[in-house]
């Protein structure tokens, strides 16, 4: 800390000045070149990294987007996914990644939702934790976005997002804050909209006082791309980095100055933490193996898939179908990835195709025919009576084996857009509706980045499988989960409905309102169950896990939750056990039950395990406004343990009994039965 003190008083106001924004290069920050200090290399996209010109061949390794991500619920896969995107990193001489976005999905037209994990924000946290310390642990760095509240495409450069203090601190900033304070970003990027009427690049209250002051955050704070609208607003806020470059910043900083808009200290404070960001830069030397990379990205594949329905299809036994048809230009070409500042340009070769792995795991008995002038590219412009039809119903005989692959596509799920619709085309519909009326042994195989609503189709489907924007290992993923190779456990990480909750959206007269308060994701489906196709936590296993034994003992200000789980069916198989909470008796209007918990665990034929969990004040807690601070109320709780929201297993009610209002101290805990 002191050489850094002495060097920011060795630099010129204009060296200072020139830190305050990014590099002619646009996709760095600027160095010290008197001090020999280089600049600090940034690239997207999350997933991997977007190049125009990778040093490899096949381009840098398209991983599983964030959606897909979260729905592993894997802490220790999602820490090795980060070592491996540091390596991509390294690789492209990127000495920092722009990401994770971990915004949360209020509503699922968002169209960066398949770049964000989760609705929920304990989930988007744990996880986006585990992958920030994964990439820092190799010396690369990070920026944790878009902070905050940037939950649609739509009029983000300018809207202000209006929301209560309480839904802004449980629902939007929960995940930005456990990440901080779990694993300590490198730098946090300040997003495009207004909150409540500021701008978030220029929003103290936010990047100041919650962020630095509350959270401790002592790093870097930089800007969303062109989200700046006045530098002194911005450094007086506590922003750092105006990005990209400002061609005008020494004059706008120098009338900041002069006007009394910001003083030099405000300057100082921002240029030490940046020759401190600059100085502790440091990517380790690493041996890169595009192969083992891909591997990687099939790891979080393997585990991201959800199977979200199978009526005895599934795994594929092949000796039952003398034909296997498959359908859809996605099965050759996967869509790997959405559109924007997230998508990672990588080469078809590096992309496994499901039709080609599929292949790969039929016998030379099995007819394999790949159908692909129906459901395509160009599904949505071909009107939905297609004279592809007859051809199709023509090829597919009843008792075929059908698997069909549909996917949303990159141009609807990008940057800059919301989605127009949640189903998939008419077209799309339209076949699937006609194949699964007339064909017993339909597959349905979506490729999306986010929630998809069915048309009718999904009754008949005898299994629907989630592969979301799988990256490019996701054709070897899918045909090892079809075939039994891997027995599926991904679970949702965000609801799949039948319908789409009325919300305050995009908002009218510049401001969108969020006066559903916490009613988001599956805090509003509980609230609607029949509106659920597929819950939040939901995927199914080819084995069956049985639960046993939930207690629930209190230590001081902690809750000690254990409980067996055993494996009942004949297949290894992994399960990812998630516990809830519900506040029985509260003041203030509360969800019927919030993620406090998740632990996926292996199984092997016939083993047991037990689980445990400990339950500190937050998990508790909401976010008291009179008080200003997290704050848990006496009174009765309910802890639930499932296999997904909606499959509640045991459930275990305690008492929380407080002698004094205001202090966790005095709190005891008793447990009734
Ligand atoms: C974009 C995105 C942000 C990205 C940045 C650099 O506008 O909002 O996520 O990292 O600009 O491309």
């Amino acid at each position: 800390m002191k050489n850094i003190s002495k060097l920011v008083s060795r630099l010129g106001l204009e060296e200072k000045i020139n830190l305050l924004t990014g590099h002619p290069t646009l996709m760095a920050s600027n160095g010290v070149p008197s001090n020999g200090i280089p600049p600090v290399t940034m690239a997207d996209a999350t997933m991997g990294v977007r190049t125009q010109n990778s040093v490899n061949l096949d381009g840098a390794v398209c991983f599983p987007c964030a959606a897909a991500m979260a729905s592993t619920w894997n802490r220790e896969l999602l820490f090795s996914l980060g070592e491996a995107i540091a390596k991509e990193c390294i690789n492209e001489s990127k000495d920092l990644i722009l990401g994770p976005g971990i915004n949360i999905k209020r509503t699922p037209r968002c169209g960066r939702n398949f770049e964000y994990f989760s609705e929920d924000p304990y989930l988007a946290g744990e996880l986006a934790a585990e992958y920030v310390k994964g990439v820092q642990s190799l010396g690369v760095g990070t920026s944790l976005k878009h902070f905050a509240l940037n939950n649609q495409e739509m009029n983000r450069d300018y809207i202000s997002v209006e929301a209560d203090e309480r839904t802004i601190r449980e629902i939007y900033l929960a995940a930005f804050e456990t990440v901080v304070k779990k694993a300590f970003p490198t730098t946090v990027m300040s997003s495009y909209n207004k909150i409540n009427s500021v701008y978030a690049s220029e929003n103290k209250y936010f990047l100041t006082d919650i962020l630095r002051g509350e959270w401790g955050y002592d790093g870097v704070i930089i800007s969303d791309w062109d989200a700046v609208h006045n530098i002194g607003y911005s450094i007086k806020a506590g922003l750092d980095i105006q990005m990209p470059i400002n061609q005008n910043i020494q004059k706008e900083v120098q009338e900041a100055l002069e006007n009394g808009i910001i003083t030099e200290d405000d300057i100082d404070a921002s240029v030490a933490r940046i020759l401190r960001f600059l100085l502790e830069s440091n990517p380790q030397k690493i041996e890169y193996n595009r192969k083992n990379q891909h591997m990687a990205a099939k790891a979080i594949s393997d585990e991201s898939i959800c199977l979200l329905k199978n009526e005895n299809i599934l795994p594929i036994d092949t000796s039952k179908y003398k034909k296997i048809n498959i359908v859809g230009e996605y099965a050759m070409t996967p869509c790997v990835c959405g559109g924007g500042s997230a998508q990672v340009e990588v080469s078809k070769k590096a992309i496994d195709s499901p039709f080609e792995c599929i292949k790969k795991h039929c016998p030379e008995e099995i007819e394999v025919c790949y159908i692909d002038d129906v459901i395509n590219k160009d599904s949505h412009r071909t009107a939905p009576l297609f004279s592809g039809r007859s051809r199709v119903l023509h090829n597919v005989k009843k008792d075929d084996l059908t698997i069909v692959f549909c996917a949303t596509q990159d141009y609807l799920e990008s940057e800059a857009i919301d989605r127009a619709y949640l189903t998939f085309d008419a077209y799309t519909d339209e076949f699937l509706r006609i194949l699964t009326g007339c064909c017993d042994n339909v597959i349905v195989v979506m490729q999306s980045g986010g929630a998809v609503i069915p048309c009718q189709w999904h009754k008949n489907a005898r299994a629907i499988l989630q592969m979301w924007f799988a990256g490019e290992a996701g054709g070897s993923s899918i045909a090892d989960i079809l075939f039994g190779c891997i027995n599926p456990s991904g679970k949702l990480s965000e609801t799949f409905m039948l319908k789409e909750n009325e919300i305050n959206y995009p908002g009218e007269m510049r401001c969108v309102s969020y006066d559903e308060k916490w009613r988001i994701g599956y805090r509003y489906y509980d609230l609607h169950p029949e509106e659920i196709w597929f819950a939040f936590g939901h995927g199914l296993s080819y084995t069956d896990f049985e639960y046993s034994g939930l207690t629930v003992e209190v230590e001081g200000e902690t809750a000690h939750v254990r409980l067996k789980v055993k494996n009942i069916g004949k297949r290894a198989g992994k399960e990812t056990v998630q516990l809830y909470v519900h506040d029985l008796e509260s003041s203030v209007s509360r969800p019927q039950k919030e993620l406090k918990g998740f632990k996926k665990i292996n199984l092997l034929p016939g083993e047991e395990k037990e689980v445990r969990f400990e339950l500190g004040q937050r998990a508790f807690a909401f976010y008291n406004v009179t008080l200003k601070k997290w704050y848990v109320e006496s009174g009765d709780f309910l802890i639930s343990v499932g296999s997904s929201s909606r499959d509640i297993r045991l459930k275990k009610r305690i008492t929380i009994q407080k002698n004094d209002e205001y202090t966790m101290k005095n709190y005891t805990f008793s447990i009734i039965g």
